[in-house]
């Protein structure tokens, strides 16, 4: 494995490691991509302020998210297709987010189903489900995320229209995903992942 000290060095790992089409369904926003380089420009602003000479006792970032204990104020976002960027993706994060402590959401459109997710850990997740015209597909969803325990509901309020998301068209990311030729040409340099979904 190699040295891993900041994203940006798991982003480089991606992009080689994870077939095209998944790897920028991660990496690219929709239409132009303003607002997925603003969200990050954003956080590039952020400076923290150094502090000296002051009492560094007993410091802690421990608090409560919706009734859960957690080491620091964040979370694991959902993100959809997870298991498509490395085989049983939702169940890695999901018990990498429980090993450190923070909660872990589970995406409406992930690859994991919420009881392989539960089967493989200990700690509760939070569910995050879209808001869809068919209402009973949404209390089966409920109900089975009763059944495995997720502590929380995160409802997703904006697919009323699909985001036109550029580099998917040409990627040919459809459900399922096309088989072009350059896709499976992409494919045969990714002999880690195959294996990995094998
Ligand atoms: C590749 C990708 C997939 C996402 N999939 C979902 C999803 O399935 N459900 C959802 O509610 N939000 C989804 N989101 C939105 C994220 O959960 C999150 O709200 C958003 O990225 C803003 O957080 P950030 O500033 O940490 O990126 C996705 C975001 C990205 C980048």
């Amino acid at each position: 494995m190699p040295v891993i000290t900041n994203i940006e060095d798991l982003r480089v790992l991606a992009e080689k490691r994870v077939p095209r089409m998944f790897y920028d369904y991660a990496d690219s926003g929709s239409w132009t991509e303003g607002t997925y380089r603003a969200n990050e420009a954003d956080f590039q602003k952020i400076k923290l302020r150094q502090r000296v000479a002051v009492n560094m006792e007993n410091r802690s970032l421990a608090t409560q998210m919706v009734g859960l204990d957690v080491k620091m104020p964040v979370a694991i976002a959902p993100v959809g297709l997870t298991g498509m960027q490395s085989a049983d993706g939702e169940i890695k994060a999901a018990r990498a987010a429980e090993k450190f402590g923070i909660p872990f959401i589970l995406s409406t459109m992930s690859i994991c189903s919420m009881e392989d997710v539960a089967a493989h850990t200990t700690a509760p997740f939070i569910y995050q489900l879209y808001m869809m015209r068919d209402r009973e597909a949404m209390a089966n969803m409920i109900e089975r995320a009763r059944k495995v325990k997720c502590s929380a509901l995160v409802l997703t309020l904006d697919l009323q229209v699909i985001g036109q998301r550029h580099k998917d068209l040409k990627n040919g990311l459809t459900a399922p995903p096309s088989p072009t030729i350059a896709n499976i040409i992409n494919l045969m340099t990714k002999p880690r992942w195959c294996l990995g979904m094998a």
